[in-house]
């Protein structure tokens, strides 16, 4: 008999075709929360789950005692209890590399465009306040040149770090758990204590990911460190920031304007100022999202999952998990 599958990401027809070869597919479109009826009562009978978004818990767990391995369309795993996973022997398995280039791009995105205030004044053509030549008052901050500091500097930092050096002739610091000679060498980075990255970059970039130890990494003894004229740009995980501390800085004016992808709570809340601020560029959490990318990460976790559950080696396995064979 197959195994069975609950697919609760955007797949298309090709990729639940290709599934379906191997395994009994019940999909889930829209999902929104684990607890939909349909979805609990599909759990206990699952061996495999695909998908992204959902907080998996320990107790959703307990509901899926055949779960053999589960595949996130994400890089990011941090919705997912990683141990509590490789304690029930259940395979992890995420999307890294497909990604990288296009949150990159992402990341460079919302420099330029808090550099150049490029969403205030496209507004002001909007609205038809266009009367007169732009002055000073509107003038925004060269990229060029400038000095850009990358906290953590994994694949993404390094692609966004790639694009400022061979791009914009910046010249790129970073800080991470270890060096980097390789990219120290490609693209003339220097490598620094964090505080110290704080001080001299006149944009700081975070692409680490969200970990108990990076949580709140970003607070308000860190935006005091930076420069007045500093541009902040968050392209990682809204916690790695502590974002009323965030809201202080940009507005006591201890940052000159950011960059923000992602946000402690998503969907942003309404009762937020950051999206009001007009020094403050924010979207709604686009890293990945092309439809060339999307398409990728989702045919990489049909892969992994499809390798995992016949017992081989997925292409991308988070967790140390020993393989049952197929
Ligand atoms: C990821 O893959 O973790 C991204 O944040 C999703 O866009």
């Amino acid at each position: 008999m197959k195994k069975r599958i609950l697919a609760y990401g955007r797949l298309n027809d090709e990729q639940l075709a290709q599934l379906g070869q191997d395994v009994e597919v019940q999909t889930f479109p829209g999902l929104a929360s684990a607890d939909d009826p349909a979805f609990r009562a599909a759990l206990p009978h699952a061996h495999g789950l695909i998908g992204a978004g959902l907080a998996i818990t320990p107790e959703l767990l307990d509901a899926a005692p055949r779960l053999e391995a589960i595949a996130t369309i994400s890089v990011g795993y941090d919705n997912y209890p990683v141990e509590a996973l490789t304690r029930r022997g259940i395979l992890l398995c995420n999307t890294p590399d497909v990604l990288t280039e296009t949150t990159a791009d992402t990341g460079f995105l919302l420099i330029m465009a808090a550099a150049r205030r490029a969403l205030e004044l496209a507004d002001l053509v909007k609205r038809g306040d266009w009367n007169a030549g732009i002055g000073p008052e509107h003038f925004g901050s060269d990229v060029h040149g400038k000095t850009l500091g990358l906290i953590g500097f994994g694949r993404i930092g390094a692609a966004v770090a790639r694009r400022g050096a061979l791009g914009f002739g910046m010249r790129v610091l970073y800080s991470n758990a270890s060096p980097k000679p390789e990219l120290e060498r490609e693209l003339g980075a220097e490598r620094r204590e964090m505080d110290r990255l704080l001080a001299e970059s006149d944009f700081v970039c975070v692409t680490v990911p969200l970990t108990p130890k990076t949580e709140h990494l970003i607070g308000e003894r860190e935006f005091a460190l930076m420069k007045p004229s500093a541009i902040f740009v968050n392209i990682a995980r809204g916690k790695v920031v502590n974002e009323a501390a965030l809201i202080e800085a940009l507005e006591m004016g201890r940052i000159r304007a950011a960059g923000l992808d992602v946000f402690e709570q998503e969907p942003l809340s309404p009762e937020s100022p950051l999206p009001h601020m007009t020094n403050v560029v924010a979207l709604p959490h686009i890293g990945s999202a092309t439809h060339e990318t999307r398409t990728a990460m989702a045919q990489r976790a049909v892969d992994n999952l499809i390798l995992a559950l016949k017992g081989e080696r997925p292409i991308d396995l988070v967790n140390d998990v020993a393989l049952r064979g197929g």
